[in-house]
């Protein structure tokens, strides 16, 4: 698995590309990871290996890149994410599919890539949508530019693995939660900062509601996924849309309460804004089965493990930058 693979990461500076890198250059062998972005970020894990300059918007440095470094695998993980699109309707469809498009072609016509990561989500869902279990296949009709994004992307998957056999694999990611990397546009987005603030001796004041239950991971186990899910055998891959992912669910509530057991002074406040709106379009309990079963998913954090992690990684951090 590991000895002759050269893996491309676009959107690597982002929240799970950062770590994703830091993984695969700890599995591949850090000259094999060439990370690739639209800025270059200063986390210190870029300086380990190749680092590229690249829109994804822009076919001709995508093909030049591909062609320079010989990637087997890309993880394409460049979009704009849900409260972030629905302020940039337009450009939010555009980033998703002309950047997803420009992989798929390349794979298909440049014979070099041979497997393909591509995030989804679980905004493909929508006030149709069966909230609690939430099944792998139901109503869809995603309200959010950023689901219909992700919802026509994995029909694109799905096509061009059984048009013309380009092996892509897709995971419909909840909200993630990691201490090394920030997120940026999400809906979901509160989960991180709120341990940040509690960390701060502040108050947090939630753009959510108190009620408001979204199914989460933590980035441990957001990794592990990623990666079982690439390494497993084609034949066991056997949904080519994107699977339905868990790890645990929550409200704001609920979060700030497991961090009270740790920080007994915080607090929360309640304002909720117009991402409200897009949260309570989405699934609060999401049914991951089939990744069971497939492939044997299986995470290993609860709410209370991971909030625990959390405080004890940022405390140490933030004691680093003292
Ligand atoms: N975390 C994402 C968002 O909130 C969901 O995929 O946009």
């Amino acid at each position: 698995m590991s000895g002759k693979e050269t893996i491309l990461v676009i959107g690597s500076c982002g929240q799970l590309g950062t770590e994703l890198v830091e993984s695969l250059q700890k599995i591949y062998g850090a000259a094999q990871v060439i990370a690739a972005d639209i800025r270059r970020s200063n986390n210190p894990v870029f300086q380990n290996g190749p680092f590229e300059i690249l829109d994804i918007l822009d076919q001709k440095r995508l093909t030049e890149i591909v062609a320079k470094y010989k990637p087997t695998q890309v993880y394409h993980l460049a979009a704009l994410l849900s409260a972030t699109a629905e302020q940039k309707p337009e450009f939010g469809w555009k980033l998703n599919m002309d950047g997803l498009f420009n992989v798929l072609n390349l794979a298909r016509d440049g014979g070099i890539i041979k497997k393909i990561y591509w995030p989804s989500s679980i905004a493909v869902f929508g006030p149709n949508t069966i909230r609690n279990n939430t099944p792998q296949y139901g109503a869809m009709d995603p309200t959010t530019i950023y689901g219909i994004s992700k919802n026509a992307g994995e029909l694109y998957a799905q096509y061009y693995f059984n048009r013309w056999g380009i092996d892509v694999r897709s995971l419909r990611y909840p909200g993630l939660i990691g201490y090394k990397s920030a997120p940026g546009g999400g809906t979901t987005d509160y989960a991180v900062q709120i341990y940040h603030d509690a960390l701060e001796g502040k108050t947090h004041e939630c753009f959510l509601s108190e009620q408001t239950t979204l199914p989460m991971l933590y980035m441990p186990d957001a990794l592990k996924a990623t990666l079982d899910i690439m390494h497993a055998s084609a034949a066991d891959i056997k949904i080519r849309t994107s699977y339905n992912l868990a790890g645990m669910s929550f409200n704001p509530n609920e979060i700030s309460e497991a961090i009270k057991q740790i920080i007994p002074d915080f607090s929360i406040t309640y304002n909720p804004d117009y991402r409200q709106a897009i949260a309570d379009s989405w699934p609060a309990i999401i049914d991951d089965s089939r990744a069971r079963e497939d492939w044997g998913w299986n995470p290993a954090y609860t709410l209370e493990s991971m909030s625990k992690d959390m405080i004890d990684n940022l405390q140490a951090l933030k004691g680093q930058a003292i």
